[in-house]
C-alpha cells in the first residue's frame, strides 16, 4: 500500500454527491459512523472463506474495505462504498497508512464503472518505462506521486499569484496568435485560413506585449503565461512552458529583483520549504570565475581558483595561456589513473585543449606534487600552487588553461560533474546573477549578439562603451538561479529611441528591418514610453526543483517526449488534405521526424 501523503486539499471541503468523506479523511474518532466514499479498488485481497478486503483509493487516501467474496471487483473498478467505519481488531492496524487504524464493514459497494486490467500497477514504487507512462498518462497520474506534484504546482501558482497581487500586479492576458519575439529559440506558426500565405506566431514569451502594457500605462502588469518554443527538448525544456512573466514601470532593478524575490519565497512555503533564506546576489563575472558558470550550484564549495599568476613564467606549453584555472576535485581518492584520463577526455570534449592534474603527496621535504608535468615546475611555482590552492596530502588539482572563459566553462562542468552529489538536495539556494554582459560575442558576419535580448537597457556607465568597446559593456539585466538551474531572466528595457536605435546598429539591425520587425513596438514608444524593466521565471523549473523532480515531465499533466511526440494522442498528426486545401497550403513531402 502507498505511504506516501497525498496533500490534504480536501480538509474543510465537504463532500457532495455520491459521497459524504473524502477517504483521507476517516479515522478512529468516526468509530460508529456510516459513512459513503467513492474511489478506485487498488487491491483485492481474499480473507477467509466468503470475505474480501478491498483496498478503495481516492486522491485523498486509501481505506480498507471488508466485503463479501461475491461482489465482483477487480483493481481500478470504480467503486461507491457505504459501510461503517470500525476500529480494525488489535493486532492489524497498518501503521503505515493515515487511516490504518479503521475500516468500513457491514458494506454496501456498488460498481460504477468496471474496468480493464491496467498497463502497469497504479503504485509509485512500480517502475514504468517512459513511454508507457506517458501512453497512459491518465493512468500515470493517478499515482500518488503525481497527483502530489500536480497539486503542489497547484499550491506554487496559487502563491504566486497571491504575491503578485499583494504587490500590486494585475493580472493581464496577452493574445497566443501573434507576432515573431525574439527570445532566441524557433518559432510555431499558425497558418491562417482568412489570411491565406501569411501565418500567425505563438509566442516564446508576452515580451513585446507586455512591454505595450507598460506603455498603455498599467503600471505592474503580471500573468502565468503560457510560452512557446521550437527547440530541442530536454530534462528542463518543453515546447511549451509556463512562465510568470512581470514588468513595471517607474522602477529599478533593484525593485523588480525585490518582486520576484516576495514570489519565489513565497511559492517555497507554499511547497512546504522555508528555509531558502535569503535570496544572495553574486556578479556575472563573479560567478563565471568562481564556479564557470552563470548559473551557479551554490550549495557545495569547491571554487574555481585562478592560477594564472604562479605559472606567469612558466616553460611548459600547457600552462602558456591567457588564463589558468584551477579545481582541488572533491572526493580524490576516488579519482583513479583511469577516472583522471577520462577527466582529460572530458574536458577535450568541452572544447579545452587539455586538463592538467597533481596530486599532492608526501615526500621527503613535506608536501610536493606527483603529476606528469610536474618535474617541470620550479620550487617557487610548486610552493605558490600549494598556497593559493591550499591542498593537503592526497588532494588532486586540476587545471585548465585557456582563454579566460573556455577555461572557466570547462572547468565549472567538471566541478559539477565532480561535485554534484556533495550538494544537499533538501537545501534551496537562490542566487541573482546580475551584470551580465550587454552583447555576448560576434556571429561569423562580425554583428553582435545579444546576451538577452535587443530591448535590454545598458549599464548607464558603460554608454560611452557601446560604440567603442561594446563587448565589455555590461547590462542591467538580471537572472535568478536555484541550486544550479537558470530559473528565470529579465533586464531594464531601453525606452528612449536613440539608445535603441544604437544598439540595434550595434546588432546590425537596420532601421529597415527593426521597422519591419518591431516597428509597432517602436511606434508605440513614441507616444510616451514609461521606464519600465521586467522579469520571467520559468514556473515547471520551479515546481520540478521544489518538488524534487529533475526533469520538468513530472510537474506537467501532458508533457511531450523527447521528440516532441504526443504518444497518448498521436500528436502530431498528418491531417486531411481537405485542411489543407482550406488554408491554401500543401505539404512537399511528409517527412516524419527530424532529429
Ligand atoms: P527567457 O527566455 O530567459 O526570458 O525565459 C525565462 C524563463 O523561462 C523558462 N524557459 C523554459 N522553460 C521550459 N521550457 C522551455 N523551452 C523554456 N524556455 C524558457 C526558463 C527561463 O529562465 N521575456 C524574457 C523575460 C524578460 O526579460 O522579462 C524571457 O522570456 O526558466
Amino acid at each position: 500500500m502507498e505511504s506516501k501523503p497525498v496533500i490534504n486539499e480536501f480538509s474543510g471541503i465537504a463532500a457532495k454527491g455520491l459521497r459524504n468523506r473524502y477517504i483521507g479523511s476517516l479515522s478512529a474518532a468516526d468509530a460508529g459512523e456510516r459513512v459513503s466514499v467513492c474511489g478506485w479498488v487498488a487491491r483485492v485481497r481474499e480473507h477467509g472463506e466468503h470475505l474480501v478486503f478491498v483496498d478503495v483509493r481516492d486522491y485523498s487516501g486509501i481505506v480498507q474495505v471488508v466485503a463479501h467474496s461475491s461482489v465482483d471487483l477487480r483493481s481500478e473498478y470504480v467503486v461507491q462504498v457505504a459501510g461503517l467505519v470500525s476500529e480494525r481488531p488489535e493486532g492489524t492496524v497498518n501503521p503505515d497508512l493515515a487511516t490504518g487504524e479503521i475500516e468500513l464493514t457491514d458494506t454496501e459497494i456498488t460498481v460504477l464503472s468496471a474496468a480493464e486490467p491496467p498497463p502497469f500497477a497504479i503504485q509509485d514504487r512500480v517502475e514504468v518505462d517512459e513511454a508507457m507512462r506517458l501512453k497512459f498518462r491518465y493512468l500515470d497520474l493517478r499515482r500518488d506521486k503525481m497527483q502530489h506534484h500536480l497539486r503542489m504546482r497547484a499550491r506554487i501558482n496559487s502563491a504566486i499569484r497571491a504575491s503578485m497581487e499583494r504587490q500590486g500586479f494585475t493580472e493581464i492576458e496577452t493574445p497566443l496568435l501573434w507576432t515573431p519575439t525574439p527570445e532566441g529559440a524557433r518559432e510555431f506558426v499558425v497558418p491562417s485560413r482568412l489570411h491565406q500565405g501569411s501565418t500567425y506566431v505563438l509566442p516564446q514569451s508576452p515580451q513585446i506585449a507586455k512591454q505595450l502594457l507598460m506603455v498603455a500605462g498599467f503600471d505592474r502588469y503580471y500573468q502565468i503565461a503560457r510560452c512557446l518554443r521550437d527547440e530541442d527538448l530536454r530534462a528542463d525544456r518543453q515546447f511549451e512552458f509556463t512562465q510568470l512573466d512581470l514588468e513595471a514601470s517607474f522602477v529599478t532593478q533593484r525593485d523588480i529583483m525585490d518582486f520576484i524575490s516576495d514570489a519565489v519565497i513565497a511559492a517555497s512555503r507554499a511547497a512546504g520549504i522555508s528555509a531558502t533564506g535569503e535570496v544572495g546576489e553574486i556578479s556575472w563575472k563573479d560567478a563565471m570565475d568562481r564556479f564557470g558558470t552563470d548559473k551557479p550550484d551554490m550549495r557545495f564549495g569547491n571554487e574555481l581558483i585562478d592560477v594564472s599568476a604562479v605559472f606567469s613564467n612558466t616553460s611548459v606549453r600547457a600552462l602558456s595561456a591567457p588564463c589558468l584555472k584551477a579545481l582541488v576535485a572533491p572526493n580524490p581518492s576516488s579519482l583513479t589513473r583511469s577516472k583522471l584520463d577520462d577527466l582529460v577526455d572530458r574536458a577535450k570534449g568541452l572544447g579545452a585543449k587539455g586538463l592538467l592534474w597533481l596530486r599532492a603527496v608526501a615526500g621527503s621535504e613535506g608536501l610536493q606534487f606527483e603529476s606528469p608535468v610536474s618535474k617541470f615546475f620550479t620550487a617557487d611555482e610548486s610552493k605558490s600552487l600549494m598556497d593559493v590552492t591550499k591542498v593537503s596530502e592526497g588532494d588532486v588539482v586540476l587545471i585548465v588553461g585557456d582563454a579566460w572563459e573556455k577555461a572557466c566553462h570547462v572547468l565549472g562542468q567538471i566541478r559539477l560533474e565532480l561535485g554534484r552529489s556533495q550538494g544537499d538536495p533538501d537545501e534551496f539556494r537562490f542566487v541573482w546573477v546580475v551584470d551580465f554582459p550587454l552583447f555576448e560575442g560576434v556571429d561569423e558576419q562580425g554583428r553582435l549578439i545579444s546576451a538577452h535580448h535587443p530591448f535590454t537597457m545598458p549599464n548607464e556607465e558603460d554608454f560611452s562603451k557601446l560604440e567603442s568597446d561594446p563587448l565589455s559593456v555590461r547590462s542591467q539585466s538580471y537572472d535568478l538561479v536555484l541550486n544550479g538551474w537558470e530559473l528565470g531572466s529579465g533586464s531594464i528595457r531601453i525606452h528612449r529611441a536613440d539608445i535603441q536605435s544604437k544598439v540595434f546598429a550595434s546588432l546590425g539591425i537596420t532601421e529597415e528591418e527593426a521597422g519591419n520587425r518591431f516597428g509597432f513596438l517602436l511606434d508605440a514608444f513614441k507616444y510616451g514610453a514609461p521606464p519600465h524593466g521586467g522579469f520571467a521565471f520559468g514556473i515547471d523549473r520551479l515546481a520540478a526543483l521544489l518538488v524534487g523532480e529533475d526533469n520538468i515531465r513530472e510537474v506537467i499533466a501532458f508533457p511531450k517526449t523527447q521528440s516532441g511526440a504526443d504518444v497518448m494522442t498521436g500528436a502530431p498528426k498528418e491531417i486531411d488534405t481537405r485542411i489543407w486545401d482550406l488554408l491554401g497550403l500543401s505539404v512537399k513531402a511528409p517527412k516524419k521526424y527530424l532529429a
